[in-house]
């Protein structure tokens, strides 16, 4: 798809005014897709504990779009295909190439631990490349998932559906796995849909669950970005002081 393409349809450049279920999960992925190639980037392969701890996320961030990929196909496109026969039939084909792309930069990665030297240098860029070429890919992908998928899922559900879909989806997500997805999602919003996803699992939380969280999240916003969501949930804004309120 390109940008002309994407600018002449009006499907394509509606804000949504419903109930997105791609967007704060697209954005925690954009997120972790940038800031993993930047690390790849500037990775000394020289360095074991660099190495490892960049080469971890990378991990990390395959198993995100592998899972994240699988949630979609089992849970959002039959809801589309449910009522529009053959709209989800795209994205699922890109999914399959996705799935291939996700295996062979896993054994890149894997050639690059196990290299020697100079080896590991070419390696390395072999590496960035390739996750360039992936998270591009993806981008594209995004895109049309949030304005035909949605499209699709706002033409034919109501909200409240929705959201049921959306619940049924997270229950599946092992809790280990959430704290993985919600690390890069809450940097990831803007303040007034992280107050709303926080605030709204706030009171369904054990108080040591919540405190995990948010120590988790805070080491990742700025000073500002903290306090206003510690003013938002009713936590203490100082250093030192989150407790759950
Ligand atoms: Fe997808």
């Amino acid at each position: 798809m390109t940008t002309a393409t994407l600018t002449r349809d009006p499907a394509v450049t509606r804000t949504a005014p419903r109930l997105d279920l791609y967007a704060p999960i697209h954005k925690a992925l954009r997120s972790c897709m940038m800031d993993t190639l930047m690390r790849i980037g500037r990775l000394d392969v020289g360095d074991a504990a660099e190495m490892q701890a960049t080469l971890g996320q990378f991990d990390a961030l395959l198993q995100l779009c592998r899972s994240h990929l699988q949630h979609e196909n089992e849970f959002v496109h039959p809801a589309i295909e449910a009522r529009e026969g053959g709209r989800s039939r795209r994205i699922a084909g890109e999914h399959v190439e996705h799935l291939a792309h996700i295996d062979a930069l896993r054994d890149e990665a894997t050639a690059l631990r196990a290299a020697e030297g100079e080896r590991r240098q070419l390696l390395a860029l072999r590496l960035y490349r390739h996750l360039a070429l992936f998270v591009a890919d993806n981008f594209q992908h995004m895109q049309l998932e949030e304005t035909v998928h949605n499209a699709s899922l706002w033409a034919h559900y109501r909200d409240e559906e929705l959201a049921a879909l959306h619940d049924r989806l997270l229950a599946s997500v092992p809790p280990v796995e959430m704290l993985r997805v919600l690390r890069w999602m809450i940097p990831a919003l803007n303040p007034a849909e992280r107050a709303a996803l926080v605030g709204g699992r706030k009171a369904g939380m054990p108080p040591e669950a919540l405190f995990g969280l948010l120590d988790q999240v805070r080491a990742h916003l700025d000073e500002r970005g903290w306090d206003k969501l510690a003013r938002a949930i009713g936590v203490p804004q100082q250093p030192g002081l989150v407790e759950v309120a």
